[in-house]
């Protein structure tokens, strides 16, 4: 630990807002291009949404290691698609190298994950998350625009194989499609080590008439769990956004994640940057703190610093999505969901 580490350190100066809320990860978005074409956020691909430029190694890694300064142990990596960089594999190692970093977790399409699974988890993965928005191969291929569900479902069975202890799954939920696949999904999980995550679609710029017509609110599945007698389980401290259900007769269990529900903001920890070098304290805030031009020398490390701390301190508790408003978030593809 160098001086800077030590003095921060020492006077517990760690990242945490005006509320008192501490930020124990932070989520990185390694690129905004993305593969798949879903429904409720790329209908159209990602064309010409993405930007070029996204951060280099180098700006990564003084990036991360500012964050782990400040009391960051956990980085998850996102998208667009995360494996679509060709150096993923490198900034995987290079985060995992930085002192302070405990775990190294991956949100993905899981697009190539019966392929590359296994040099994900050597690289030093330690968590992944991925979606699958239905079951059914071909509801499936509607949705994401690709038939890839089985070489998915490949893909986790392949982490199992290799020793990765449990997976998280996402799946937006929307009216008439997958909300009444709830025993489809209490089937698949019920020998295996998953958490099916439920996530209410929420509006962004671009997909107001998507929103208006699939938009169905979790206690829809919530009902569906207490009558075949799944008990809501108690939240840990650190949880993430998910409330979890759990069922004596499953190995799995199911997550909601509500974001329409009051108070949802209130104990939200989440830390964006995208994949330009923008600090975004919220998914549907607007604008980002550009901190890139703090990333160009290792020297500019204590500006870089102070300049995450005085934007933290704006971290306001709060959106005002059940309003219909939508920041400057066209679709979660341009930050990470
Ligand atoms: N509403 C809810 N979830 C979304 N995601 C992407 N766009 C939306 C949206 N509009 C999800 C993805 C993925 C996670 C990172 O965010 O499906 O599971
Ligand atoms: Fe689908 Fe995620 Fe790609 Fe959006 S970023 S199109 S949700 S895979």
């Amino acid at each position: 630990m160098n001086s800077l580490q030590q003095s921060i350190q020492g006077s517990r100066e760690l990242l945490q807002d005006s509320q008192g809320r501490s930020f124990p990860y932070l989520r990185l978005s390694l690129t905004d291009l993305c593969n798949f074409s879903c429904n409720y956020c790329l209908p159209d691909g990602c064309g010409e949404h993405h930007h070029k430029s996204t951060l280099s190694l180098e700006e990564i890694t003084r990036l991360v290691s500012a964050f782990a300064v400040l009391g960051v142990e956990k980085i998850r990596l996102t998208g667009g698609e995360p494996t679509l960089r060709s150096d993923f594999r490198d900034i995987v190692r290079v985060i995992k190298s930085v002192p302070g970093i405990r775990r190294v977790a991956m949100t993905t399409n899981g697009y190539k994950m019966d392929r590359r699974v296994e040099s994900w988890l050597d690289a030093g993965v330690d968590n992944i998350n991925v979606s699958v928005d239905s079951l059914d191969p071909r509801a499936f291929e509607l949705i994401t625009g690709h038939n890839r569900l089985q070489e998915i479902l490949g893909g986790m069975d392949k982490a199992f194989a290799k020793g990765l202890p449990e997976i998280k799954v996402n799946a937006v939920l929307m009216r008439g499609v997958n909300d009444v696949q709830l025993q489809d999904y209490l089937d698949w999980i019920k020998h295996k080590p998953i958490t099916m995550r439920f996530i209410e679609l929420m509006q962004t710029g671009d997909n107001g008439a998507f929103f208006d017509k699939y938009h169905v609110p979790g206690q829809a599945i919530r009902d569906q769990l207490l009558e075949r007698g799944w008990v809501r389980m108690t939240r840990m401290k650190d949880a993430g956004p998910a409330h979890e259900y759990c069922h004596p007769d499953y190995v799995g269990r199911i997550g909601l994640i509500t974001p329409y529900s009051k108070d949802f903001c209130k104990d939200c920890n989440r830390l964006r940057v995208t994949s330009q070098g923008h600090l975004q304290l919220c998914l549907f805030a607007d604008g980002g703190h550009d901190l890139r031009h703090l990333l160009q020398s290792d020297d500019q490390q204590e500006e870089l610093i102070a300049e995450i701390q005085k934007v933290l301190r704006l971290k306001v508790d709060g959106h005002f999505l059940d309003q219909g408003y939508t920041g400057n978030t066209a679709s979660l593809a341009q930050i990470g969901g």
